[in-house]
């Protein structure tokens, strides 16, 4: 009795050492994987921060704009979102605040991406752990999503069976507005370029997310703005004189062909 006991127990004891021996391997290989994944340059895709954005966000949000799963999305995809939050805030501590307050306080005051708010409303508030929602933040600044897909989904603008669209009286009042902000711009302040660019966004942001307009006209009306978004954003952002001008200048090319189709 007492034997077979004593065997037992041992079988136990080179179970269990076994077992630890097995656990030591695997946190060893473990360490190695993380250790060779700081070696490599792509460390987004192996950070934790890009782990739990796959647990918190991938719900909802797709990596990249997949027309075959059109259908299914709930939220732009994420390299949208690093499409218009880059340009906006090309210093990665300065992103990683944005998107952590956008997080925090889903608003159409705040909103970078008003096409994405009429679309698919307001990202709903949740409640994230800040230094894991900081991580995120901090991979969505990091990945990089090539440039294969970077292609815009949009269609051209268009007109409406040849005719111009009819938009309301305000929208079009919007819109001289911009037009004459853009006209009458004269400064050398970059300072007072991106206020221009906030201010110009913001007027544009009203027209977006006017919920009057809907169907084949609300989609004529994204494809103009979607268009200039990338104008709008650098704009708020850039530091540099000469890039400011040069947006401006395409800006008031393009608000000039608004009433081309709109009117
Ligand atoms: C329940 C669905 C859902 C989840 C989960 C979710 N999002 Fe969103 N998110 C949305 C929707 C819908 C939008 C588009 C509307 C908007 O911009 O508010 C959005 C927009 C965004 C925007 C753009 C905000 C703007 O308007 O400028 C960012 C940034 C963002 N999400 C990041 C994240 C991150 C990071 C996570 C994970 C921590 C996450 N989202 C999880 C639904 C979700």
């Amino acid at each position: 009795m007492k034997t077979k006991l004593l065997l037992v127990l041992l079988l136990l004891v080179t179970f269990i050492s076994c077992n630890n021996n097995k656990k030591d391997a695997y946190k060893k290989s473990e360490s190695v994987v993380t250790e060779l994944a700081t070696e490599n340059k792509e460390t987004a895709y192996t950070s934790k921060g890009y782990k739990l954005m796959q647990q918190k966000c991938f719900i909802c949000h797709f990596e990249k704009p997949d027309p075959a799963r059109r259908d299914q999305m709930l939220a732009p995809p994420f390299l949208r979102v690093q499409e218009h939050y880059k340009p906006t805030y090309p210093i990665k501590d300065e992103f990683i605040t944005a998107v952590m307050e956008i997080i925090n306080n889903p608003s159409e005051e705040n909103t970078l991406m008003p096409g994405a708010v009429r679309k698919f409303n307001l990202m709903p508030k949740l409640v994230y752990d800040q230094e894991e929602l900081r991580l995120i933040a901090e991979a969505l600044y990091d990945v990089d999503y090539g440039s294969a897909l970077k292609m815009r989904m949009n269609q051209d603008l268009q007109m409406n069976n040849g005719e111009k669209w009819k938009l309301s009286q305000e929208t079009m009042s919007q819109i001289n507005v911009i037009v004459n902000d853009l006209n009458d711009f004269k400064s050398d302040d970059i300072l007072v370029y991106n206020q221009l660019g906030k201010d110009v966004f913001n007027d544009a942001k009203v027209i977006m997310l006017d919920d009057s307009y809907e169907g084949e006209l609300w989609e004529q009306i994204h494809n103009f703005f979607s268009d200039i978004e990338d104008n709008m954003h650098s704009l708020m952002a850039t530091k540099s004189l000469i890039e400011a001008e040069n947006e401006v200048a395409i800006l008031k090319i393009k608000f000039k062909e608004f009433t081309n189709y709109f009117e």
